[in-house]
């Protein structure tokens, strides 16, 4: 066989001489040592868990598209969250799957006092009184069309979506939501909530502003989830973010927290890592990630092939939303993950 042996260079250095004794491997040898020098740390404080709620009694419905997760009826909801509670999770945010009779062009159903969304915060609140509840103000899992806005001659319209949008919040804050999460991106949306609830003596009920939701493929097991993905037709980049930007998500953020936003949200999380990195250098604000319905089942679907490990992927997912900045992040893998932790 011939055998190629480089020429090693004339005078050739040490690894200490290339490196002048600086051995970066020398506080990793050992766990110890690793666990002594580890920058970032995820806790049970740092999750909050979104979790969807349907009409009826003992229902847990499973979502083919994200293994692991329901939809939950109210009683079940309440069981739920008294585990989450119980987990030291401390958060939950709710979305609904609204039966398809009660959507129509303008999500009014969202209106009403008596709608699930307000039911489950009423009960969850009566129940698990330590837990904060965080609702979304956005129409679709209430229009006819899955579009977050009132939509007329094919434009979603901003300001009319503003007025029905920021009476939903108000209504959800007097069922006893703690903090009002909108995600419809429409213009103005944040001050007009901000002075709705101050209006109605709601001065304490926060804003977290879905302050940079991008136009994203991965939202679609969210989708099946509220049962908007049959109805939807086109995109919604007419008013979410287009992906190629960076500097447009900076002016969004920028513009939330002028309007009053007390916390602002990057979403999806994994694929906007920089952009959580610049929100939180630019403003120092609490900032939050939403790990979508996409990113999660990315990793069960590889991890159920056996393609992954799906506990360590999904804990240094976790983890890199630490790294970026991030002072919590919304995933459905919160119970799980927080029973890790625990154990
Ligand atoms: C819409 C909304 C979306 C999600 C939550 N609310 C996106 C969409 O359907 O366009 C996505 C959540 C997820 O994917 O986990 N206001």
């Amino acid at each position: 066989m011939n055998k190629f042996t480089p020429a090693k260079p004339a005078g050739a250095r040490s690894v200490d001489e290339i490196t002048g004794s600086r051995r970066l491997r020398r506080m990793r040898k050992a766990d110890w040592s690793r666990r002594l020098v580890q920058e970032n740390r995820l806790s049970v404080d740092d999750l909050i868990w979104p979790i969807f709620v349907v009409d009826g009694k003992n229902i847990r419905e499973p979502i083919a598209a994200m293994p692991g997760v329901f939809r939950l009826s109210l009683d079940l909801a309440v069981k739920e969250a008294e585990r989450a509670a119980k987990l030291g999770i401390p958060a939950i945010a709710t979305f609904p799957n609204v039966e398809l009779g009660l959507r129509d062009q303008t999500g009014s159903h969202i209106l009403d006092p008596e709608n699930v969304i307000n039911r489950a915060t009423r009960a969850i609140k009566h129940a698990v009184p330590e837990i904060g509840i965080i609702t979304d103000a956005a129409l679709d899992p209430f229009t006819s069309h899955g579009h977050d806005g009132i939509l007329r001659d094919g434009i979603i319209v901003n300001d009319e979506t503003v007025e029905q949008v920021t009476a939903a919040a108000v209504i959800q804050a007097a069922a006893g939501a703690d903090i009002i999460a909108p995600s419809d991106m429409m213009d103005g949306r944040i001050g007009a909530i901000r002075d709705a609830l101050d209006a109605n003596g709601f001065q304490d009920v926060a804003i977290m502003s879905y302050a940079t939701k991008f136009a994203s493929a991965f939202y679609g097991p969210y989708r099946e989830a509220v049962g908007t993905a049959g109805l939807l037709k086109g995109d919604k980049k007419t008013y979410y973010l287009d992906h190629a930007n960076s500097d447009e998500a900076v002016r969004e953020a920028e513009q939330d927290l002028a309007e009053g936003a007390d916390m602002l949200m990057v979403k999806p999380g994994l694929p906007y890592l920089d952009i959580i990195r610049r929100l939180k250098d630019e403003f120092r604000m609490p900032t939050f990630a939403y790990q979508v319905s996409g990113e999660y089942s990315m990793i069960k679907a590889a991890a159920a092939n056996g393609w992954i490990d799906g506990d360590k992927a999904m804990l240094e997912s976790l983890l890199a939303f630490k790294r970026a900045g991030c002072d919590g992040i919304l995933t459905y893998f919160a119970p799980e993950v927080a029973a890790m932790l625990k154990g």
